[in-house]
């Protein structure tokens, strides 16, 4: 090669973990919606299944007697991503699949060396293998979340659009705060989603205002509306995309990925 040729600095995955302790927020759907639109503009995209509950791989069509290895393996050093990761029926879109042997692994963690950095040591590997890694946190602040905080760039908050939605973030916003102290000094937050909104509640409204004053731009300005048919879709063991392409849902995680990838633009050109 010319010494004066370009040279292409190695690709490296840009890792979200989707976090929110509170339950049934959208992490799970905005993991599987997000990591399939990305896939659909070309990326490649790996999604780990972080959660013992397993919502994304089965909404990814994974059943729980098909797993095989997966987030437990990973993290106790047992498999590597490139042995343990699958595909699913969207190209560019890969996933590492929760067994229910992730439920004693907040436990079993705690025994371990380095027990906040195994999925970050763990995802090293591959990072020139994917452009974006998404990583679906389960419904609580524990070393699984922990892992997740240390691993990622940045964070991707789902917020449901209702009452008690500020409920709990200054704990989400201490734990990010004590991360990024600690272990993961670059961890920022990408963007806070609100999701499962409802036009023909006022509350929704009144609850997107309160989000945007407290978040300012933080806050993508994709909604996610509240469809019956995104919360169809992972019956069917696919993406809402795949499912109902035309949805509003499907629409607007089109849009939110658009969003991601401009704030990814611009954070690079502002970082060089
Ligand atoms: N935009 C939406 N419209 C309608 N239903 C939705 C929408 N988004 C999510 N849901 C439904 O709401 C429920 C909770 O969503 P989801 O599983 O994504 O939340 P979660 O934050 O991952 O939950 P957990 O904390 O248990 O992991 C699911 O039944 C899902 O299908
Ligand atoms: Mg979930």
């Amino acid at each position: 090669m010319p010494a004066d040729a370009p040279t292409l600095a190695p690709k490296r995955a840009r890792i979200l973990a989707l976090a929110n302790q509170k339950g049934g927020v959208g992490k799970t759907t905005t993991t599987i919606n997000l990591g399939t639109a990305l896939a659909a503009t070309g990326k490649r995209v790996l999604i780990v299944d972080n959660d013992p509950q397993g919502n994304a791989s089965t909404g990814l069509g994974i059943g729980r007697t098909e797993r095989g290895t997966g987030t437990y393996e990973l993290l106790f050093g047992e498999t590597t991503v490139a042995d343990s990761v699958r595909g699913t029926s969207i190209p560019k879109l890969f996933v590492v699949t929760a067994t229910a042997d992730l439920s004693g692994a907040e436990l079993e963690l705690v025994e371990l060396e380095r027990r906040e950095f195994r999925l970050r040591d763990a995802l090293a590997g591959v990072a020139a293998d994917y452009d974006y890694i998404l990583i679906d946190c389960p419904p609580a602040l524990g070393l699984l979340t922990l892992n997740a905080l240390a691993a990622a760039d940045s964070v991707l908050v789902p917020l449901q659009c209702e009452f008690y939605a500020l409920e709990g973030l200054s704990q989400l916003i201490r734990t990010i705060e004590r991360v990024k102290r600690t272990f993961n000094p670059a961890l920022e937050i990408q963007g806070v989603v609100l999701t499962m909104f409802d036009r023909r509640n006022n509350l929704s409204d009144m609850v997107a205002a309160d989000v945007r004053g407290f978040f300012g731009e933080k806050v993508y300005e994709t909604v996610i509306p509240r469809n019956v048919r995104v919360s169809e879709a992972p019956s069917h063991g696919k993406p809402v995309l795949l499912y109902d392409l035309k949805s509003a849902g499907a629409q607007a995680y089109i849009h939110l990925a658009g969003e991601v990838l401009k704030r990814e633009r611009n954070r690079q050109s502002a970082h060089g």
